[in-house]
Formats: structure tokens, sequence, C-alpha cells
């Protein structure tokens, strides 16, 4: 008997068809950007993650996304919205309460499970392009059997979205009492974008409105379904672009708080 599992990862081998594959279009371009934009991306974050300096700016409280909740002995006591109780150390994060649980979201999202199986694990690296690796198992065995998890790192993602939320409020601060720059308008360009990531999770979706036999008896949960799922299905833009606003976002605040450059001030 064929078990859904067998069928899902053991299907019948590929027609003999002699050519490696029958794709005349440039199908190497996406994995290879792919590879690229992740590789450049996981590379600034890791440096800045580490850095441990230039993530606040006093005058204004901008605080990078990088470094919030700001919970190290080591973080700005302003800057530390919700205590500092993580020993000051190299190796650990200031933000190390809430990285390692947004790291796991992406890594466990569908999207990004699709880019870098294709991109880094060649598994397949296209449609109708043969799989890199003599044997598929999918993600019916350990370690990959772990993606399933995703569903409950999308609490913890919508936690970290609310915090980052925070932050971009009590940004609206200057040595005068409220302020606005330049500054603001991007932490809210981000959170808004961050939002719109999250809560297009396929996850959030089924939160939503899943396992309801008539979306007529809840009106509610149909509505906030319809609103997911119109972010959904633009979920990979959405991936792509929230890594962009988060490296730019942290970029500009450590070219502030580091006196690079000077804040645009529209008030105060
Ligand atoms: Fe991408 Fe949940 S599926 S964040």
């Amino acid at each position: 008997m064929t078990t859904t599992e067998d069928s899902a990862v053991s299907s019948p081998p590929r027609a003999a068809i002699k050519a490696r594959n029958l794709r005349i279009d440039n199908w190497r371009r996406g994995p290879i950007l792919t590879v690229l934009g992740i590789t450049a991306w996981v590379a600034y974050a890791t440096f800045r993650v580490f850095y441990q300096g230039d993530y606040w700016v006093a005058d204004y409280h901008y605080l990078t996304p990088f470094y919030s909740p700001c919970v190290s002995d080591g973080c700005v006591p302003e800057s530390a919205h919700f205590g500092r109780f993580l020993p000051d150390h190299p190796l650990i994060p200031y933000a190390a309460l809430s990285l390692p649980f947004l790291l796991a979201f992406r890594l466990t999202c569908y999207y990004y499970r699709k880019a870098y199986y294709r991109s880094f694990w060649l598994s397949p690296p296209a449609c109708a392009v043969p799989d890199g690796h003599a044997k598929y198992t999918g993600e019916t065995r350990f370690p990959l059997i772990l993606q399933n998890f995703h569903r409950y790192f999308f609490y913890a993602a919508f936690l970290i979205s609310v915090i980052n939320t925070w932050d971009a409020i009590l940004a609206f601060h200057s040595p005068d009492g409220f302020g606005l720059g330049l500054g603001n308008l991007i932490l809210w360009a981000n959170v808004i974008l961050l939002w719109c990531y999250t809560l297009g999770c396929h996850s959030c979706r089924h939160v939503m409105g899943g396992r309801l036999r008539h979306f007529s008896k809840h009106p509610v949960r149909y509505r906030f379904w319809t609103l997911s799922s119109a972010l959904n299905a633009r979920h990979m833009m959405w991936a792509w672009i929230t890594l962009a606003s988060l490296a730019l976002t942290d970029f500009y605040i450590m070219a502030v708080a580091a006196g690079w450059i000077t804040d645009l001030r529209f008030i105060g």
C-alpha cells in the first residue's frame, strides 16, 4: 500500500530523457540571485548583531530592530525597555531573547524553505530540473521534520513585531519632548513592512480562518483571513522587502548613532 508519505517523496523516476533538462530559459538566475542576496544579508546581520555598538540614538530614542528588545547588561539603560537580564558577553547578542526566534521563523517560513532548498541545496534547483541529490526524503525525517514548528514560531514573531511597534512609538522623542525625524519614517516603514510579512504568514492565515466549516458564521475571522490571504499572495515579495528594510533601518540608525550623518529633523 502506498502511504501519503511514500507518494510525497518516492514518486516514480523521471522519464528516460537524455538531456539533463529541457528548459531553455535562464533558470539558474533565480537560485544564483537568492544565494547572493541571502549570503550578503546574513553576513551583514551577523556583523551587526555581534558588533554590540551604534544601535541606539539617545537624543531621539531610535533603537535598531537588530537589538530589540535590548536585554543584555551591556545595553544602554534607556534602550532596555524590558529590563537587562542577560550577561554582557561578546558572543551573546544584546537581543539574544528575540533573534533565535526570528531566525527560526524565517528559516522555517514556507517561502524561504523553497528559496534555500532550491538555491543552496539544489533540491531541486528549479522546476523540471533534476534534483542535485541522489536521494530525496522531503521533510519527512529529522531534521527537516522540525520545519513543522513554524506555526509556533509565528506566535513569537507576532510578539516581536508588537515590540518593534512599541519601539517605533517610543522613538517619537527629542530632547525637548515630542520629536519627528527621517529616522521615525524609516522605523515606521520597516514596522509596517514587518507586519505585512508576519500577517501574511501561512500559519497566520490558518489561525485566522482554519478549521471553520462556514465562513458566514464567523464574519470577523473571515475578514482577517481575507486580509491575511491578500498579504500571503505576495509573501515572497514581503520576505525580500523586509530583509532589505531591516538592513536599511539598522544601517541608518548605526550611521546616526556613530555620527556619520545627522538625522533629518522635522519636529524637535
Ligand atoms: Fe513565511 Fe510563515 S510562511 S512567515
